[in-house]
């Protein structure tokens, strides 16, 4: 399947898709508190998505998906199913992971949250996720490799001594949640896929602070860390323009330190 080039009329859709997405993280930053349980976090996002944006939360029934949004709990990596019995504590580290549907095109967005007080090891490890992932945007751009990115976010967080996930990578997307190319996290084959213009895309670098390897849980869908040890996860979803990129689900709290990433943009 060949990547879409998305026209002008595309990218203003998408551009409303990611907003409605990064709204999402935001409103509900103030519920991710110690005592919530995840599915609750999971209904008011669900609500917002339908009730106040009118718009589809694409998770939602996607290949069985019982819920709107994913979250994802310590060493759990991606993919966690919202639960009741699944209670926020102190120091946890909570990945929302939110894909909104609206006139057909899609946004897909993800950011950590910590409950309560941070611990030191919680807070590193985030961090230092968040900069994966915005180095590899700050390269975005016609002519460059798809494969620098992955090895860039992977020398990088290698240098700190974590780990990234293999198994899950960041995609094409525009009127299709998953579309070509993808967009892996580490050095490997890209078939020799070059960034043009017009191009979208995820970039959602999973660092884990021990080993990079997997286990997917009983229930089909949780996918924890083989070895126990935390796993954080952000992701933007960014169209290619003609110096840079546009990230389509930039937050409100990102934009007085994203300026001096998308130097170029
Ligand atoms: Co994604």
């Amino acid at each position: 399947m060949a990547i879409v080039i998305k026209t002008e009329e595309d990218i203003q859709k998408m551009r409303v898709a990611g907003r409605l997405a990064a709204e999402v993280l935001e409103i509900i930053a103030p519920f991710v508190k110690p005592g919530v349980n995840t599915a609750e976090l999971d209904r008011i996002c669900h609500e917002h998505i339908v009730n106040v944006q009118q718009a589809i939360p694409a998770c939602l029934n996607y290949h069985g998906f019982p819920k709107s949004v994913c979250i994802s709990v310590n060493d759990v990596i991606c993919h966690g199913i919202p639960s009741e019995e699944k209670i926020l504590k102190e120091g946890d580290i909570v990945n929302i992971d939110v894909t909104v549907i609206k006139e057909g095109f899609h946004g897909d967005t993800s950011k950590m949250f910590i409950v309560g007080k941070p611990t030191i090891q919680g807070e590193r490890l985030c961090r230092i996720t968040q900069e994966s992932l915005y180095l590899a945007i700050k390269m975005v751009k016609p002519g460059i490799r798809l494969r620098e990115l992955g090895k860039a976010i992977q020398k990088f967080v290698e240098g700190h001594d974590y780990s990234v996930v293999r198994e899950y990578c960041g995609h094409g997307i525009g009127e299709g949640f998953h579309e070509e190319p993808q967009v892996l996290h580490y050095d490997a084959d890209d078939s020799g896929v070059v960034l043009q213009k017009g191009m979208a895309f995820t970039i959602e670098p999973m660092v884990n602070t021990g080993d990079y390897r997997i286990r997917t849980m009983k229930d089909g869908w949780t996918v924890k860390t083989k070895d126990r040890g935390w796993s954080a996860q952000y992701e933007h979803t960014l169209v290619v323009t003609d110096n840079g990129c546009e990230i389509m689900t930039l937050r409100k709290e990102e934009e007085p330190f994203i300026s001096a990433v998308l130097v170029n943009a």
